[in-house]
Order: structure tokens, then C-alpha cells, then sequence
């Protein structure tokens, strides 16, 4: 499939649900066109989703060409799992199975590919990854990739990734300092975030 279908879906998804009710935490564009690439790409059997939110990643997954067979998908917050339902609806969900609690894997099961849009509640559960489980990470979860590094590195395996930006910067307004008696505006430039893309490796 052409790199060129494979954004076009992603923008179509993201341009549906950033006009939905909900859509404040939704993942970035940038990132479900990366995700769009990488799926096309590795073409996962079984994925495995932290943080299904209003099911922006899980409606790109359930539509794209090469549609995972087996897909779960975490979520536990009541809005979420209304909106999740209805935003669902029409889409053959075949395949999807839908946890509320990381606690509920199946420890033995195995994933291809492991996509972050929240966290796992213990880091028992980075037991998940084994050499060349695929992960992907949404945005800037520097502390998740962090935890998950030092997981696998007692376990010989290493993450080795990327973290992939649109480019430009974005101005974070803090509150004002007082400097000298006169209060003045303080901010931040950060860059805009992006995604993490990497593979499990032996460390060795
Ligand atoms: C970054 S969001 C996940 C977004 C999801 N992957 C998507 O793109 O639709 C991470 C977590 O925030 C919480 N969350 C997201 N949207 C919410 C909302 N509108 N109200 C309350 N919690 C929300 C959910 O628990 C979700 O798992």
C-alpha cells in the first residue's frame, strides 16, 4: 500500500474524531500517520493498546488495509468507554477485545506490536515485550519509555527507538514570575511533540 493512502486514512480518521465530543487527549496527527507508516509496514498480527480513549488508534487500526487480526485495547474511564462504543459503531470489530485494566493480560500472550497512549499500571506488565515486539509510543512519555527500558534491561533486551517530530515549536504560557517588583509573562518553547517508534533487541 502507498505511503500516500496510508497518511490519507490517518488524516481522515484524525479530521473525525477532532471534530467528536471527547477529543481534547486524542493522539496527535502527526502520530497516527507515523502509526498509518508503521502498521503498513510491519504488518502486526495481534496488537496490543494502552489507553483506547475515545478509539481514535483503534478505529486506524480496525480500517487500515492491513488491519491487525487480533487487536486488545485498554480503557477503564467511563467517558471514554461511552464514547468508545459509539464511536465504534458500523465497523466490523471483529478481533477487538476490550480490557479495562492492563492487570486483565494475559501474560503469555504475545504482541507484535505494543502502541502506548497511556500507561500500564505495574511494570510486572512490561513482561508483555519480548525480543522484537514492536512498540509505539505517542507523544512525550519520556517516564514510560524510561520504566520500560529498565525493565527490559533486566531481562538482557533493550528498546532501541527513535522519536520522530513534526518540526516547529510550540510557546507554554507559566504563571507570571515578579522580577525586581515588575511582574513578568514567563514561558516555555517547546517543541512540538511527536512519536516514539523501536523495536525489543537482545542487549547483548
Ligand atoms: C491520551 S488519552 C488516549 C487517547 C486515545 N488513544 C485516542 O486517540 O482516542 C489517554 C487517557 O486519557 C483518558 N481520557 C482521554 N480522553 C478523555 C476524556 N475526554 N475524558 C476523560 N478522560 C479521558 C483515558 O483514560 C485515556 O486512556
Amino acid at each position: 500500500m502507498s505511503e500516500q493512502t496510508l497518511d490519507a486514512l490517518a488524516r481522515r480518521i484524525y479530521a473525525e474524531f477532532n471534530a467528536k465530543p471527547e477529543s481534547r487527549y486524542i493522539a496527535a496527527e502527526f502520530a497516527l500517520i507515523q502509526l498509518s507508516r508503521l502498521v503498513g509496514r510491519i504488518k502486526p498480527r495481534n496488537v496490543l493498546e494502552i489507553g483506547a480513549g475515545i478509539g481514535t488508534i483503534t478505529k486506524l487500526l480496525l480500517e487500515h488495509p492491513n488491519r491487525p487480526a487480533e487487536i486488545t485495547a485498554s480503557e477503564n474511564h467511563p467517558v471514554c468507554l461511552r464514547e468508545l462504543d459509539a464511536n465504534l459503531k458500523g465497523i466490523g470489530t471483529a478481533g477487538l477485545k476490550l480490557i479495562r485494566n492492563a492487570s486483565e493480560l494475559d501474560m503469555n500472550m504475545s504482541f507484535d506490536l505494543v502502541i502506548f497512549d497511556g500507561s500500564l499500571n505495574n511494570e510486572r506488565q512490561f513482561g508483555i515485550f519480548r525480543e522484537g515486539t514492536w512498540c509505539f509510543v505517542e507523544g512525550s512519555r519520556s517516564q514510560t519509555v524510561r520504566e520500560l527500558q529498565l525493565a527490559l534491561v533486566s531481562r538482557g533486551l533493550n528498546l532501541d527507538y527513535k522519536t520522530e517530530r513534526p518540526g516547529g515549536t510550540k510557546i507554554r504560557f507559566l504563571s507570571a514570575r515578579r522580577v525586581l517588583g515588575f511582574r513578568l509573562p514567563a514561558f516555555k518553547v517547546k517543541p512540538l511533540k511527536g512519536c516514539s517508534i523501536g523495536q525489543v533487541v537482545s542487549a547483548t
